[in-house]
C-alpha cells in the first residue's frame, strides 16, 4: 500500500518533470544559437542595418518599429513579413501597419547576405530581433546580448495586429493592458515606449492630440498644427518626429519631453498624466542609464514572446513568404 502510493507518486513527479524539460526545451532561446551554424550573422546584420541607416537615418527607428509589431502578434515569429496568400490575409495593411511600417526592402537585402553566409539556418524571425537591436546601437543607445533560436511562422493575422498593437489614442490601462496580454509588465511597457524617443509620426496619428487634447504644451500643440491640419483627411501622412529635440538619437529625451508636456501622441502623453506612470517617466527623465538598463530588459522581454522553437515553424529561405 505504502510503496505503491510511492511509486505512483514517483511517476507523476517523474511525468511532471519530463513535461516541464520538453516545455523549457522547446521554449528555449540562447545568445549563443548560431555561434557555430553561422559565425557570421552578427557582422552580416550590423553591416546591412548600418549601410540602411546611413542612406537613412530615420530607417533605424523604422526597423525598431518592425521588432515589435512582429512581436505583438502570435509571439516574434516573423509574421510581419509576410505578404498575402491564398490561404491568408497578411499584417501589412492592418491599421496599425498599413502606410506607417516600412523597413521590408532592409530585410530582404539582409536576409539575402545572411543567406548567402549561412543558406537556410537563420530565421526571418531573429534577424528582426538582431535587426532591432542593431539599430538601437547605431544610434546611440545600449547594447545587450539577442537571444536567438526562434523560427518563422507558416501564417499571419491581419485580426490579431489589429487587435493586440494599440492605437496611440489609447489610454494609460489600455496601454497597461495590451502589454500585460502579451505578458509585459507595466515597467516593460513605459521602457519600451521610450523607444518613441526616435522616428516619425503622420498627422493622422497625432491630429487629435494637438487639437483636441488639453494635456499638452500650448506652443508646442501649435507648431505642430501648423503641418497638421485639422481637417480629416488632409495632410494625413505629413510627418512629425516622435521626440522634438534628437529624433534620431536613441537617448532619454522622449520622457523629458512628456514632463513638460510635449508627448507628440496621445498614447505618450498619457504615461505623464498625473497618473501611475509619472513616477517611472520622471525617474528616466532623470538618469539615461536607469532607462536605459530597463529598456533593455525589456526589450529581451519582449523578444520571448511565445516563439517557435524546435521543430515548429520553418526557416523562411525568403521572408516575404512560406517556403
Ligand atoms: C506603448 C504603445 C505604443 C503605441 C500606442 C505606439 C504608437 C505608434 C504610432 C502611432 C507611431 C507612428 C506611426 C505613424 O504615424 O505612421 C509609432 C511610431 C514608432 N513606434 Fe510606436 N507605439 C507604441 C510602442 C512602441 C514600442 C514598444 C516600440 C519599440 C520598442 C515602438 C517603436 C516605434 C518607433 C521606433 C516609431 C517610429 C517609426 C518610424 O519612424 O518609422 N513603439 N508608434
Ligand atoms: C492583402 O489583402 C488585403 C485583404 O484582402 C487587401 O486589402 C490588400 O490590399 C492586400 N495587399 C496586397 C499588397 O496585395
Ligand atoms: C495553402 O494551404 C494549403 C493547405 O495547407 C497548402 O497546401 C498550400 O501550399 C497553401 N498555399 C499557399 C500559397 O500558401
Ligand atoms: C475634436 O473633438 C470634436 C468633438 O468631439 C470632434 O468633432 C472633432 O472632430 C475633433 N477634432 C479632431 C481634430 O480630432
Amino acid at each position: 500500500m505504502a510503496s505503491s502510493s510511492f511509486s505512483s507518486m514517483a511517476v507523476i513527479v517523474s511525468m511532471a518533470l519530463l513535461l516541464l524539460l520538453v516545455k523549457s526545451s522547446s521554449a528555449q532561446l540562447s545568445t549563443n544559437f548560431y555561434s557555430s551554424s553561422c559565425p557570421k550573422l552578427f557582422s552580416t546584420v550590423k553591416s546591412g542595418v548600418q549601410s540602411a541607416i546611413s542612406a537613412e537615418k530615420r530607417m533605424g527607428a523604422s526597423l525598431l518599429r518592425l521588432f515589435f509589431h512582429d512581436c505583438f502578434v502570435d509571439g516574434c515569429d516573423g509574421s510581419i513579413l509576410l505578404d498575402n496568400t491564398s490561404n491568408f490575409t497578411g499584417e501589412k495593411d492592418a491599421l496599425p501597419n498599413k502606410n506607417s511600417v516600412r523597413g521590408f526592402d532592409v530585410i530582404d537585402k539582409i536576409k539575402k547576405q545572411v543567406e548567402k553566409a549561412c543558406p537556410g539556418v537563420v530565421s526571418c524571425a531573429d534577424i528582426l530581433a538582431i535587426v532591432a537591436r542593431d539599430s538601437v546601437v547605431i544610434l546611440g543607445g545600449p547594447n545587450w546580448n539577442v537571444k536567438l533560436g526562434r523560427r518563422d511562422s507558416t501564417t499571419a493575422s491581419e485580426s490579431a495586429a489589429n487587435n493586440n498593437i494599440p492605437p496611440p489614442s489609447s489610454s494609460l490601462s489600455n496601454l497597461i493592458s495590451k502589454f500585460s496580454a502579451q505578458g509585459l509588465s507595466t515597467k516593460d511597457m513605459i521602457a519600451l515606449s521610450g523607444a518613441h524617443t526616435i522616428g516619425k509620426a503622420r498627422c493622422i496619428s497625432f491630429r487629435a492630440h494637438i487639437y483636441n487634447d488639453s494635456d499638452i504644451d500650448n506652443s508646442f500643440a501649435k507648431t505642430r498644427r501648423a503641418n497638421c491640419p485639422s481637417k480629416s483627411g488632409s495632410g494625413d501622412n505629413n510627418l512629425a518626429p516622435l521626440d522634438f529635440e534628437t529624433d534620431t538619437e536613441f537617448d532619454n529625451y522622449y520622457y523629458k519631453n512628456l514632463i513638460i508636456k510635449k508627448g507628440l501622441l496621445h498614447s505618450d502623453q498619457e504615461l505623464y498624466n498625473g497618473g501611475s506612470a509619472d513616477s517611472q517617466v520622471k525617474s528616466y527623465a532623470n538618469s539615461e542609464s536607469t532607462f536605459f538598463s530597463d529598456f533593455t530588459a525589456a526589450m529581451i522581454n519582449m523578444g520571448d514572446i511565445t516563439p517557435l522553437t524546435g521543430s515548429n515553424g520553418e526557416i523562411r529561405k525568403n521572408c516575404r513568404k512560406i517556403n
